[in-house]
């Protein structure tokens, strides 16, 4: 009796040692044509054996020693295709199912990333629509804060359906991260599996994702309680997907970091945290595409100059953003508009991994010059634009209350009177004129700004893309 007990407490061990890595497993996709891409385990065996079945029929098979518990196998690159099955020998046999080369996309950020497409507008038929995508595929990361970094998380790959895109927020699936994905996945005629990591949390600073070598880099003290403390979701949500081969990330967060650390640490803090993450999934500088801050009313200025902190990341390469200002709600820090939001990424990817010829980028100050009437009281503020495929035209937003007075959009600082709004405004192909009253022959322009306002109305949009002018303030 004793010896039996014995020798079933040593089977339940041995069975313990095989950790059940979640993100790898049934519906998964695995990263296409890279050779990155990895299947890994934990094992008292000293063998391990990977099989690829295709249709039953065994395609390619892997073998390697186990040196210590833990073991990695860096498949091949292998185009878009399946199903396979993945069958893994071990002390034990896993296998995993419906399996499918494409690209996959991690999401991070906070509760804009997160709110599900539950909450947005037209959900009911969203999530109907979602059964038509059966090759689009959905990881849900659980919550997870810890302070040691992790190397497993909670959550399973489901195929795009009504039950995989749940409920709202943490019970559903990220809305800009799924809008985005359908909009790849059709583009490409359904014809390359997308799969979508979604790993966020909201309310949180981008100090709770950066590794601790990300903010020494940036001497970024900043900490809050329980997941926004500093590496928490990085240690707990990050690190356990870093074996896990992607095509590029997608993040919107910032919104924390306006009352906490601010415009000026998020300029080394973001940069830092992409760099780090990149350093350490060590798959080369994958594409990093973020969402610029949305409309919000009740924010000051220090919202839009977040705005401006964020695109500094662009200077990095392979770093692009999605601008949200016009598509925000002046009442709600969540606007319902995500389909936009994704739409905006999925040009992004469309454009920069598909090479799909269409514009991604909204116009965009290039430069901007002054010059002055004969007489002398006007200044003429000539502001170039890039990325001008239309007409640039204001745009009224639904919720516009102050529409559409030049003063509420541009504003020119000069010398002698701090900030003061143009007469008026003149925009012809990519030139828009600012006319500018002077009170004497020594008043001049030092900076020209535009959409300022946390919750700017009237903003300019390309009026063939439809996507809007950039914020921008300029020294002169
Ligand atoms: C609502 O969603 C369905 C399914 O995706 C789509 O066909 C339809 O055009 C959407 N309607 C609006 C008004 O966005
Ligand atoms: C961080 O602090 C060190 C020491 O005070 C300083 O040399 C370095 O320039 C600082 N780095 C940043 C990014 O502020």
């Amino acid at each position: 009796m004793k010896i039996h007990f014995f020798l079933l407490f040593i089977v339940a061990l041995v069975s313990c040692t095989n950790i059940n890595y979640k993100l790898l497993g049934n519906n998964m996709v695995l990263q296409r044509d890279s050779p990155y891409t990895k299947i890994w385990g934990v094992s008292d065996s000293q063998v391990v054996n990977i099989g690829l079945l295709r249709d039953g029929k065994l395609a390619d098979s892997y073998d390697t020693k186990v040196i210590g518990k833990k073991w990695v196998i860096n498949l091949k690159p292998y185009p878009s295709s399946g199903p396979y099955q993945i069958v893994v020998k071990t002390d034990e046999t896993v296998s995993y199912d419906n399996v499918m080369f494409g690209d996959v996309y991690l999401c991070s950020g906070q509760s804009n990333m997160e709110m599900s497409v539950k909450l947005t507008d037209n959900s009911t038929a969203e999530i109907a629509d979602s059964i038509n995508y059966p090759n689009l595929r959905l990881f849900h990361v659980k919550h997870n804060q810890q302070d040691k970094p992790q190397d497993n998380v909670e959550g399973e790959w489901v195929q795009s359906s009504p039950s995989g895109l749940g409920g709202d927020w943490e019970a559903g699936f990220s809305a800009a991260c799924y809008y985005f994905g359908r909009e790849v996945y059709k583009s490409l005629d359904g014809k390359i599996p997308i799969g979508l990591i979604e790993s966020n949390w909201g309310g949180t600073l981008v100090e709770a994702w950066m590794s601790p070598e990300a903010l020494k880099a940036c001497n970024d003290t900043i900490r809050g309680d329980g997941p926004n403390d500093q590496s928490h979701l990085w240690n707990g949500q990050i690190v356990p997907l870093l074996n896990y081969n992607i095509k590029a990330a997608l993040w919107y967060q910032g919104e924390a970091n306006v009352d906490f650390g601010g415009a000026q640490l998020y300029k080394c803090s973001f940069p830092s945290m992409i760099t780090d993450w990149r350093k350490n999934w060590n798959i080369g500088n994958f594409p990093f595409y973020f969402v610029q801050l949305a409309g919000y009313a009740p924010q000051a200025e220090r919202w839009s100059q977040l705005r401006l902190a964020q695109i500094e990341a662009t200077k990095l390469s392979n770093v692009y953003f999605a601008t949200a200002m016009d598509i925000g709600d002046p009442t709600d820090i969540h606007p319902r508009n995500k389909q936009e939001v994704g739409r905006r990424l999925s040009l992004i990817a469309r454009n920069q991994i598909y090479g799909q010829p269409i514009a991604y980028k909204g116009p965009t100050l290039n430069s901007a010059t002054v010059t002055f009437s004969q007489d002398g009281h006007l200044a003429f503020v000539n502001l170039n634009i890039d990325n001008v495929v239309g007409e640039l035209l204001q745009f009224k937003t639904n919720k516009c209350t102050r529409c559409c007075s030049v003063g509420t959009l541009f504003s020119v600082v000069t010398n002698s009177r701090g900030a003061v709004a143009p007469l008026d405004v003149s925009v012809k192909g990519n030139r828009i004129v600012l006319f500018v009253e002077r009170t004497s022959r020594d008043e001049v322009v030092r900076s020209v700004r535009y959409a300022m306002d946390a919750y700017a109305e009237c903003v300019y949009r390309d009026g063939s893309t439809g996507l809007p002018m950039n914020t921008f303030e300029f020294q002169v």
